[in-house]
């Protein structure tokens, strides 16, 4: 039966019937931990904690496409709590979202200790199944219906998190090469000695009914030759911190020979870089890579805090290439930890940007947007010649929506709306607007000059990211994040007040096609420093709103035909 309303954030939606409503795509697994799935520190080994997330990941997916999925890739796992042996584990897994072949499956695991009857979430994980036709047409899966909050949510930004990992690659690659090698100090321990080989034969019970062999069956090795090589480091049992985002490269049967090769590629103050690479053959044919993947070690000592580890000595050649790569990678883990974690109250308000943390920044920038019209409190404050101006004021910050009809097609006023350079058009506000960086299709960087906001005060600057995304389906709508970034190139500068923009954008979309209606919303949230001086003015300001919208909606008017692709002649 259908739900009949959508609750706020934290409610249980109520069915027709009265039952409470649960995600068709939901599966559950608990598992008591036991002697055998646990290490010599009595605690669950994580290769078998991925098994079974990814076999609760797998069957939510199959339960959406209804056919055999295959893990393709799986998102930066952290891994917050050991589970000890008699705990028990409970891991839950939904689809987010589906795609064309693939879909999204984000999983929760939590640990239960039965004796204090105590729960605590150990990690979360978001991987992409891709459906396996049993033909040779490919698979069209159906589209998800996301139906609370909470669904509507993690279906909007799961869009984003794809953005991300399909070219996350690219990225790696792009970031690396422009890694600058650094002289190495004080070296000690020969990587060498830390270096793992072993072999594994893929039998039944380690894939599905269709022979393939299970992605988490894949990690557990993987994850076991990686503790071994840290093991050799630090001579003692180290603890798993971090699974950075892999992906299967193709895949594997019943009868494959998997070796696993495992080296430390470099040691940092308290942890460590484990490269992992596995590899599959049968009989005389030549090695397919399978999947790479690089995990951070800790080696805890009894009050629980990290150990420092000795430097390594890297073999001369990959060895030094990969050390040199690791420095790399632990920034872009670090960045891709806090700005994708979003966690507005450990960030500075402006993120200095720079090419490494660029998709994490737009990934940051596009989420906050989404998060931010996702909420559902927002009252109506007034509504004027159909132009509604509403309010949300939450955790200290007020924000602002204005939503308004305007009759243009939704690409053309995305493209108008997305081109900073010609807010002041009909911005007020927007004194000046230039492009400093044209950083991709994606992203531009943009310096606004803004009047004073009182007579005789300084003019105000900002430095904005602007993020702009067309729809990846019928669902989801067009849309332009804005959020402030610092850069070394721009600093402030003095009789010019730097002004700060915490999340602000525009969505589109189209009501409908055939008359070229758009609904347009802004969206602007104030950091708490200027709460005061707007929380006195609503009524000003939602006039002021209301006359800039109306002059918005006259320029989208004006500029209603012409292209509405953006080229790189539009930046
Ligand atoms: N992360 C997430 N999704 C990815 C991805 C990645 N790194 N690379 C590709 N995909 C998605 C694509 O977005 C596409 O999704 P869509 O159809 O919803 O748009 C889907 O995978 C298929 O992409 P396509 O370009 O047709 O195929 P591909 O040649 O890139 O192959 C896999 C992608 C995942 C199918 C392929 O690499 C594979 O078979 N891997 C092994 C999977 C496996 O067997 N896993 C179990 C353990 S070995
Ligand atoms: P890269 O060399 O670019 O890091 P690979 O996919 O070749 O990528 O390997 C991934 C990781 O696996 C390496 O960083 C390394 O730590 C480990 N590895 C690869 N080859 C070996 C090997 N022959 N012996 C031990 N470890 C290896």
């Amino acid at each position: 039966t259908m739900p009949l309303r959508g609750g706020n954030e934290s409610a249980e939606l109520i069915m027709e019937d009265g039952g409470v409503y649960r995600n068709p795509t939901e599966v559950k697994m608990s598992q008591i931990v036991l002697p055998c799935h646990a290490n010599h520190r009595k605690e669950l080994s994580v290769g078998q904690l991925l098994k079974w997330m990814d076999s609760t990941a797998c069957l939510s997916a199959e339960r959406h496409a209804g056919c055999s999925c295959v893990t393709a890739s799986v998102d930066d796992i952290h891994f917050e709590r050991t589970i000890g042996v008699g705990q028990v584990v409970n891991i839950q897994a939904k689809v987010n979202r589906a795609f064309n072949t693939s879909m999204e499956v984000g999983i929760v695991a939590s640990c239960e200790d039965l004796y204090s009857n105590s729960h605590w979430t150990v990690c979360q994980a978001f991987a992409t199944f891709v459906a396996r036709s049993t033909g040779t047409e490919k698979v069209h899966l159906k589209q998800l219906v996301p139906r609370t909050h909470r669904e509507q949510v993690e279906y909007s930004v799961a869009a984003e998190r794809r953005r991300m990992r399909l070219i996350h690659i690219d990225t790696m690659k792009d970031l690396l090469n422009s890694t600058s090698f650094q002289n190495l100090n004080t070296i000690e321990l020969p990587a060498e000695r830390t270096r793992v080989e072993s072999v594994e034969l893929v039998l039944p019970p380690h894939a599905n009914h269709q022979v393939s062999t299970f992605g988490g069956q894949i990690m557990a090795w993987m994850e076991n030759v990686a503790t071994i090589a840290a093991s050799r480091l630090c001579n003692a049992h180290p603890t798993l911190r971090t699974i950075d985002m892999f992906h299967f490269r193709g895949p594997s049967q019943v009868g494959d020979r998997l070796i696993l090769k495992a080296i430390v590629n470099n040691t940092f103050k308290n942890s460590m870089e484990v490269g992992v690479c596995a590899e599959a053959y049968q009989g005389e044919e030549p090695l397919r890579h399978i999947n790479s993947a690089f995990m951070t070690f800790e080696v805890l000592d009894e009050e629980g805090s990290p150990r420092p580890l000795p430097p390594i000595c890297p073999e001369p050649k990959d060895g030094k290439r990969r050390y040199q790569e690791a420095i790399a990678r632990k920034k872009i883990r670090l960045d891709r930890k806090y700005i994708i974690s979003c966690k507005y109250t450990e960030m500075p308000l402006s993120v200095p940007w720079d090419p490494t943390n660029q998709v994490y920044l737009s990934y940051n920038n596009v989420f906050a947007l989404k998060m931010l019209a996702a909420r559902n409190k927002w009252v109506l404050s007034s509504k004027k010649n159909n132009v509604k101006l509403y309010t949300l004021e939450e955790n200290q910050t007020l924000s602002f929506r204005v939503e308004a009809e305007v009759k243009v097609p939704a690409a053309r006023a995305f493209l108008l709306l997305s081109d900073l350079s010609r807010r002041p058009e009909w911005d007020k506000h927007y004194k000046q607007c230039e492009l400093i960086v044209p950083v991709d299709e994606d992203d531009l960087i943009y310096r606004v000059l803004t009047p004073s906001v009182s007579e005789g005060g300084k003019v105000q600057d900002f430095i904005l990211l602007a993020s702009r995304r067309p729809p990846c389906d019928d669902g989801d709508p067009y849309v332009v994040a804005l959020r402030s970034v610092t850069l070394p190139t721009h600093p402030p500068i003095d009789d010019i007040n730097r002004g700060e923009v915490f999340c602000a954008g525009f969505t589109i979309y189209e009501v409908s096609e055939s008359v070229s209606k758009v609904r347009i919303n802004y969206y602007n949230q104030t950091n708490p420093g200027v709460l005061p001086y707007i929380a006195t003015d609503i009524a000003g300001l939602s006039s002021s709103f209301c006359s800039t919208f109306l002059s918005c909606n006259k320029f989208l008017l004006e500029n209603r035909t012409g292209p509405s692709v953006i080229s790189n002649a539009a930046m």
